[in-house]
C-alpha cells in the first residue's frame, strides 16, 4: 500500500495504471474509518484491478458553525484498516494542496442540493460536489463507491456524473449498521453513553415507518407523525428534519407512492446524525 500526498503523484499513478489497461476503483472518505467505509473498500477491491481511497476532511463542506475542527481523525488506525481491505493507494492530501491560494471554482448540483440536509447546511453539497469532482480528476477512477447512508450525497454525485458526462460508474452501497441498528458513522464516537442509547430512536423510528407502510398506510402525515413521536420520546433528540420524499427528485410526497425515501436528520446532544430507508 502506498500513501501519496500530492495530486500530481496520484495522477501519475493513475495514468500508469490506465496505460496497463487496469481498472481503478475508488472510495473517497474523510477518514475515521468504520465498518461502513470498509464495506465500500471490500467491494471496491472486488470490482477494480487497483483500489484507491482518499482521506481528506474537506473544509469546503463544513459550515462556519459546524464540526470541522472536531471531526474525528485517526490516520494510524485508518492506514491499518485500509491495509486489511487491500487498498493499493491512499491519497491523503493537505488542504493547501487541494485548495491552493486563489482557488475559486465550484460545482453546484442545483435542485438536488436544496432540500433535506441542503436546507440546514447551505453550501454543503457544493463543497461535496466540488471536492469529489477534484478527487475524480486526480484519481481518474473507472468506478467509485458511495454509501446510501448519505443518500442525498449519493444522488448529488450521480447527477453530477450524468450532467457532466464523467466516464465513471457510481456504485451505491447499502447502509452498514451496528448490531442494535444504529447506522455506523464517524460522528458516533462523539456520543456519550446516554446519547448513544437515545440515538437508537432513529432506527426504531425507521422500523416503525416500515411497519406502517407494509400494513398499507398511504398517508405521509400518519407515517411522519409516528416517526416524530418515536424520535421525541427522548429529550436528548432535537429533530432537524423528517421527510418522506421521492427517492430520485427528493421532493416531498403528498401521497405515499412506492418506493418512497424516509430521511431523518437530528441532533443527539450536539452530534448531528442522519439515517434513511426506502419504504417499498
Ligand atoms: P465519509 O463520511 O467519510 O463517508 C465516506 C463514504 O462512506 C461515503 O460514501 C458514505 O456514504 C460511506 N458511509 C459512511 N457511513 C456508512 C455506513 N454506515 N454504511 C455504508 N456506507 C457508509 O461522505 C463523505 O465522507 C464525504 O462527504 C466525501 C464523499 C468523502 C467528500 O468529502
Amino acid at each position: 500500500m502506498i500513501i501519496l500526498k500530492l495530486p500530481e503523484e496520484v495522477q501519475h499513478w493513475a495514468l500508469n495504471t490506465k496505460r496497463r489497461g487496469q481498472r481503478i476503483a475508488f472510495v473517497p472518505t474523510m477518514g475515521a474509518l468504520h465498518e461502513g467505509h470498509l464495506s465500500l473498500l471490500r467491494e471496491g477491491r472486488r470490482l477494480g484491478d487497483k483500489l484507491a481511497m482518499s482521506i481528506f476532511v474537506n473544509p469546503l463542506q463544513f459550515g462556519p458553525a459546524e464540526d470541522f475542527e472536531k471531526y474525528p481523525r485517526d490516520e494510524p488506525g485508518d492506514l491499518k484498516k485500509a491495509q486489511t481491505c487491500g487498498v493499493d493507494v491512499i491519497f491523503a492530501p493537505s488542504a493547501k494542496d487541494i485548495y491552493p491560494g486563489g482557488f475559486q471554482t465550484a460545482v453546484a448540483v442545483q435542485q438536488l442540493s436544496m432540500p433535506l440536509c441542503g436546507a440546514g447546511r447551505p453550501g454543503h453539497f457544493q463543497g461535496v460536489a466540488t471536492v469529489v469532482l477534484k478527487l475524480f480528476n486526480i484519481v481518474q477512477p473507472d468506478i467509485a463507491l458511495f454509501g446510501e447512508k448519505d443518500y442525498q450525497q449519493l444522488k448529488v454525485i450521480q447527477k453530477m456524473v450524468r450532467d457532466l458526462n464523467l466516464p465513471i460508474q457510481i456504485k451505491p452501497m447499502p447502509i452498514v449498521r451496528e448490531k442494535d441498528g444504529l447506522a455506523m458513522s464517524s460522528r458516533n464516537t462523539h456520543l456519550s453513553p446516554e446519547e448513544r442509547k437515545a440515538a437508537l430512536a432513529i432506527p426504531t423510528a425507521l422500523q416503525k415507518a416500515k411497519g406502517l407502510a407494509t400494513a398499507g398506510e398511504t398517508d405521509p402525515k400518519t407515517i411522519l407523525n409516528a416517526v416524530v413521536a418515536t424520535l421525541t420520546e427522548s429529550k436528548k433528540i432535537a429533530i432537524d428534519y423528517v421527510s418522506l420524499c421521492d427517492p430520485e427528485t427528493l421532493e416531498e410526497l403528498k401521497v405515499l407512492q412506492r418506493p418512497a425515501l424516509l430521511a431523518i436528520a437530528c441532533f443527539v446532544g450536539k452530534t448531528r446524525l442522519i439515517d434513511n430507508c426506502l419504504l417499498k
